[in-house]
């Protein structure tokens, strides 16, 4: 593509450092410049239409344009379009959507603090549990274990639990001082070893964390943390009896489990959290994104009662809490996701993700028979394919993620918008798309890879 002098594209090199991005190829290609969105499509500045695969960033559950989020934004801003939450101050849809959430999750007698992205949502969980071993007289138990490819955001802290290279190269990640560790990333069909099921495999991965708890000490390990889905480290869906087991052995050493929710809460594995679909019994747990629907950059950690009683028994001898945002329950923000939850309850959203599941589930599978495709994976509406150069030895593509760029390219050529997470396709949609659109999707997808199959044939990276 040539940047035309004077573009939007053209000023947006000029002007813009993008997030996520590789830089060099970001000037050589020019951006995607998106201009307007309905439903389950986005439009670009030349008025060519895309189907919204992924949902935003894994986020835009209920679509774009939705003219009951906006009157909600829009009244709360005539209403009240700012009021803090710190010392003592509060405010009516800060308190209804604290509720509302403390209904909804499995974590008993839960409280609700909140953030605005995902990344602080994990930072404030890691502030949290450091405060209350502190208050707790543990003030040894610090360290936090996640899993090489989870994925918590990319704040220095929760980018040290982030268990992503890309993530960490350059920046000094993780922090220094040892309390961020990573255990096993739980890839069934990439990491089993020959002959081992998937229940050996995750006894295998949970005597692997038990060791590495004994390794560092019992008395210094803090908590857990864990997607339900990795989403980010390449939709990675959890061997069965993989947290039955994890959840023994952090029962055994008193570590809390932080649940992060920030992808999968809200209906995408057709639960309304990952929690229910994978019967994890969290102590605290990370909500963003679909809480929503992206419509306002809001977060919330959710902390069972426990946690916050120890934190108002110390609370005369600590002082106030000093942790929290300007836009700690924006009310704006809250009345959007208040707004959000009646439409996925009024609407019988969750229950809507889970109907469509199979089909989106079976034109997912379809792709296994795919020369280019290792492994499909998947559960509710989100789920992915895994290009590689080899079907039988699974050897990836070398080097990692020029095949996947091409397909994405591709993909867009087709009207089709996804994720190319290195070589691994990542498809999640608004939960609001139709079965027909699911199939529009597919048959889009099906396109690119015939085209993308054509060009890696064409340049020899496929073993004979
Ligand atoms: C599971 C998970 N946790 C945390 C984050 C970080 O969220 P944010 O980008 O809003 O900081 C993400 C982002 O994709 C995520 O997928």
């Amino acid at each position: 593509m040539s940047i035309q002098p004077g573009s939007m594209a053209a000023r947006d090199l000029d002007a813009l450092l993008h997030p996520q991005t590789h830089l060099g190829q970001h000037h050589r290609t020019g951006p995607m410049m998106l201009q307007r969105a309905e439903g389950v499509y986005m439009y670009d500045d030349q008025g060519k239409q895309y189907l919204e695969g992924l949902a935003g960033l894994w986020c835009t559950a209920l679509g774009y344009g939705n003219e009951e989020l906006a009157r909600a934004a829009y009244d709360q801003i005539k209403q009240l379009s700012y009021a803090q939450l710190f010392a003592s101050k509060s405010h009516e849809v800060g308190v209804l959507l604290a509720e509302k959430l403390k209904a909804m999750v499995p974590i008993p007698d839960a409280r609700v603090f909140f953030g605005n992205s995902g990344s602080d949502a994990n930072d404030s969980q890691i502030k949290l549990i450091w405060y209350y071993n502190n208050v707790m007289g543990r003030p040894q138990k610090k360290k936090i274990i996640g899993r090489v490819k989870g994925y918590h955001g990319i704040t220095l802290a929760s980018g040290s639990l982030t268990g992503l290279a890309m993530s960490h190269k350059g920046f000094d990640l993780p922090l220094p001082g040892g309390r961020f560790l990573h255990t096993d990333l739980p890839h069934y069909w990439r990491n089993a070893l020959p002959g081992e099921s998937e229940e050996e495999f995750a006894t295998r991965l949970a005597n692997n964390l038990e060791q590495l708890i004994l390794k560092e000490g019992p008395d210094t390990v803090a908590a857990f943390i864990a997607e339900p889905v990795m989403g980010a480290g390449g939709v990675v869906t959890p061997p069965r009896t993989y947290f039955e087991k994890v959840q023994a052995v952090l029962k055994k050493y008193d570590v809390l489990f932080i649940d992060d929710e920030v992808i999968c809460g809200f209906g995408r594995t057709g639960k309304p959290f990952g929690a229910d679909t994978y019967g994890i019994e969290a102590d605290t747990m990370s909500l963003a994104k679909a809480l929503t629907s992206a419509y306002q950059p809001l977060s919330a950690v959710v902390v069972k009662g426990e946690i916050y009683q120890a934190l108002l028994n110390a609370a005369d001898d600590m002082g106030p809490f000093g942790h929290g945002y300007t836009y700690s329950g924006h009310p704006v923000a809250c009345a959007v996701g208040l707004k959000t939850l009646e439409i996925y309850e009024r609407d019988g959203i969750f229950a809507r993700a889970a109907a469509l599941s199979p089909q989106f589930q079976a034109r997912l599978a379809r792709f296994n028979n795919h020369p280019l495709v290792g492994e499909v994976r998947g559960v509710g509406l989100i789920g992915a394919v895994e290009l590689v150069a080899s079907k039988t030895t699974k050897a990836p593509f070398e080097p990692a993620g020029k095949v996947g760029a091409e397909c994405l390219k591709h993909c867009h050529d087709e009207g089709l918008i996804c994720r190319a997470i290195g070589d691994v396709m990542g498809f999640c949609p608004p939960l609001i798309i139709t079965p027909a659109q699911i199939d529009e999707l597919f048959d889009k997808f099906e396109r690119a890879m015939a085209k993308t199959l054509d060009w890696a044939n064409g340049q020899g990276l496929l073993a004979a």
